[in-house]
């Protein structure tokens, strides 16, 4: 049975781009292997220094992926800090990390030009993150194209180990979703919470309409016709809709006579009627607290136990333990 492993950073309401670019493709896999999912909330350290928002964006991920159908029958569904382990594994892979190795990374040096403080935490994430994925013996690892160097740095890593001291870590092989096309944010550009662009899918309906009459359009009038490529509006409507009534929409761009209001209101109307059930499910997933802990619960034993038997090898491997 391959075993997939994913992480999902708290940080923030789920939004339109993480659901079709991480979680939904998270979610499918789980039909089709042994599935271990968590909530990487020691990452999200690196970013959020204050403890009720990352309390809340913590519910809020095991809230929304559950509510999207991430299902605790299928898949080990746990939070990253409830498996201590993982840190005593960072620190034991940081001394084969070359630093060399670390400089390099693309993600770091990007976060440093977004002006974020450059910390030792920031730094030392890939560790952590290749920490995560040999802990649990992973096969595979889906991640977006911007995880890809750490995948490949995970892989260093355990090369590195293993030539040190024994096949102990199995490597694990990426799954790199190539994106079908960029999910566009409100202002035309890639959606991502970095530019404030994003379009979150549980608002509530009123402040989800407003967020979507909010994308930029141009100034063409309302009888003139419309350019449905260069539209961020079609580039949406296109991930909920059916092709018929994409080309519909693209018919009606190129005709005239309607003007992008009423395209955005369309747009709202199968962003709502699409989420649903979803919304539903998340309203009563808020009501029942010790449901959602139960499963974190019982996804944090399930992850200890593989977690204590490749600790178990690491130890004895560096001479720690006998
Ligand atoms: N770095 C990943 C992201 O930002 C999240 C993550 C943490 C992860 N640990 C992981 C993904 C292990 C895959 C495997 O999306």
């Amino acid at each position: 049975m391959v075993r997939y492993l994913t992480g999902f950073q708290p940080t923030g309401p789920l939004h339109i781009g993480n659901y079709f670019g991480a979680l939904r493709p998270a979610i499918e896999l789980q039909e089709k292997g042994e599935a271990f999912y968590f909530i990487a909330d020691y990452h999200a350290l690196n970013t959020i220094h204050e403890p009720g928002v990352l309390r809340e964006y913590i519910r809020g991920v095991a809230i929304d992926s559950l509510a999207c159908g991430l299902d605790p029958a299928k898949a080990c569904f746990f939070r990253q800090s409830d498996v201590p382990a993982v840190t005593e594994l960072t620190w034991i892979l940081s001394n084969v990390t070359p630093m060399g190795l670390l400089e390099r990374s693309h993600a770091y040096k990007d976060k440093l030009a977004h002006g974020i403080a450059p910390s030792h935490g920031l730094f030392a994430y890939p560790v952590l993150m290749a920490a995560d994925i040999l802990l649990y013996e992973s096969d595979v690892v889906p991640v977006g194209k911007d995880q890809k160097q750490h995948l490949e740095m995970t892989r260093d890593i355990a090369i590195k180990f293993n030539e040190l001291y024994g096949e102990v870590f199995k490597l694990p092989e990426p799954s790199i979703r190539e994106e079908v096309s960029t999910i566009l944010g409100l202002d035309g550009q890639k959606m991502s919470k970095s530019y404030g662009n994003t379009i979150e899918l549980f608002l509530p309906e009123k402040a989800l309409r407003k967020k979507i009459m909010g994308i930029v359009t141009d100034s063409t009038p309302v009888e003139a016709p419309k350019d449905p490529a260069n539209s961020a509006i079609v580039a949406l409507y296109r991930l909920f809709a059916t092709p018929e009534a994409v080309a519909s929409m693209e018919n009606d761009f190129r005709t005239g006579g309607i003007g992008y209001g009423e395209f955005k209101n369309r747009l709202f109307e199968i962003i709502r009627d699409s989420f649903a059930s979803m919304r539903k499910r998340r309203v009563e997933l808020e009501a029942s607290a010790s449901f959602v802990d139960g499963v974190l619960a019982e996804g944090a034993a399930r992850a200890r136990e593989t977690a204590e038997k490749t600790m178990t090898r690491v130890r004895r491997a560096i001479g720690i333990s006998t």
